[in-house]
């Protein structure tokens, strides 16, 4: 889709400390987001992670103007929500909680009459179907589809519009894990050959670390962590595995260098796992000036489940 308005080169959308409160049956306030601000370089593929009731749906929400905030402001390609909802609506895809299709019509047909909303033809129901890998599946009903097809179909009615900006609510959910991979592939051509800024709520940690440029961690409703993987990653502690037959030496001679440890049950027997930004031979030093002698020491590089935990507990004892 072209591009005739003005828009910044790096940022498609910034949230900026957007609050939503919602009014409960029983008539209390429900905080959603609490000064949510968050940015989405273009032509990036971004994970919104965060714990249940964080806050997630609703921020996706609020950008495609499915819920209104209450304060802050949502800035998309260049205008700003509500008053730009309309134009920006017709260079975004979505999917979010799931999605609405007709039981009794194919998934093929369900996808016509979407397409025919979004003013796209027959191809672009194909190459959907295709891209989703749905072809030999268009024809049957929707009723008879597993969660993992309705989701693919979901994510395929998402593709429809042809958008510039992909908003996903939790996809990968219920998806086989070829299926997840076919999806990950799928996020990462069509950043690549088209583009695509792609916008994915995720609890698979290990896929978001995978496809993902950038998280977006939420708690409470606020961004407590909105970096590259990369730069996240670089900042969390390496984890030092030993096993050692006396582990109770080895600890406390660890946690007399200053080290905190936690014992741990690895594949071949008792470890002693220490989060250290110290390197490994400094390690095997302190226990071989007790003359502990491991029988391995490795090093595990920390994951994205790691920061992301890291992030959750920082945000808690600040809370607390
Ligand atoms: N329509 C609504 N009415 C009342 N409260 C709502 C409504 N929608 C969301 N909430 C509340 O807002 C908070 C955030 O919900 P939201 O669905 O955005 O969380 P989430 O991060 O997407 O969670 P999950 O990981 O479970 O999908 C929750 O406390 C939820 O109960
Ligand atoms: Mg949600």
């Amino acid at each position: 889709m072209t591009n005739e308005t003005v828009e910044p080169a790096e940022e498609l959308v910034r949230f900026d400390r957007v609050t939503k409160r919602f009014r409960t049956a029983r008539g209390k306030r429900q905080t959603a987001l609490d000064g949510f601000s968050m940015r989405i370089p273009r032509g990036s593929i971004v994970g919104l992670l965060g714990p249940n009731g964080s806050g997630k749906t609703t921020a996706l929400k609020a950008l495609l103007g499915l819920v209104r905030p209450d304060g802050g402001t949502i800035t998309a390609f260049g205008h700003r929500l509500p008053a730009g909802q309309r134009f920006i609506a017709a260079r975004m895809g979505a999917l979010i909680e799931g999605p609405a299709f007709t039981g009794s019509l194919s998934g093929e047909h369900n996808l016509r009459l979407l397409a025919e909303l979004h003013g796209a033809g027959r191809d672009a129901v194909t190459e959907a179907l295709e891209l989703v890998g749905l072809t030999q599946d268009g024809h049957r009903p929707y009723s008879g589809y597993s969660l993992g097809m309705k989701q693919r179909l979901g994510v395929a009615g998402g593709l429809l519009p042809s958008p510039d900006l992909l908003v996903l609510d939790e996809p990968m959910n219920g998806l086989d894990p070829e299926a997840v991979r076919d999806m990950r592939s799928l996020f990462s051509r069509l950043r690549d050959e088209r583009g695509m800024t792609i916008v994915v709520s995720s609890h698979i940690l290990a896929e978001v670390e995978l496809v993902c440029d950038r998280v977006t961690i939420v708690r409470h409703g606020s961004v407590i962590c909105d970096e590259p993987v990369d730069q996240l990653l670089a900042h969390q502690p390496t984890r030092v595995v030993v096993r050692v037959e006396d582990v109770a030496a080895a600890r406390s001679a660890l946690e007399e260098g200053a080290h905190t440890v936690t014992p741990a049950v690895g594949a071949q027997g008792p470890e002693l796992h220490i989060m250290t930004t110290t390197s490994s031979p400094l390690i095997t030093r302190l226990l071989a000036d007790r003359g502990i002698y491991p029988h391995e020491v490795r090093l595990e590089q920390p994951s994205l489940e790691d920061a992301y935990i890291a992030a959750i507990h920082k945000a808690d004892e600040a809370l607390a």
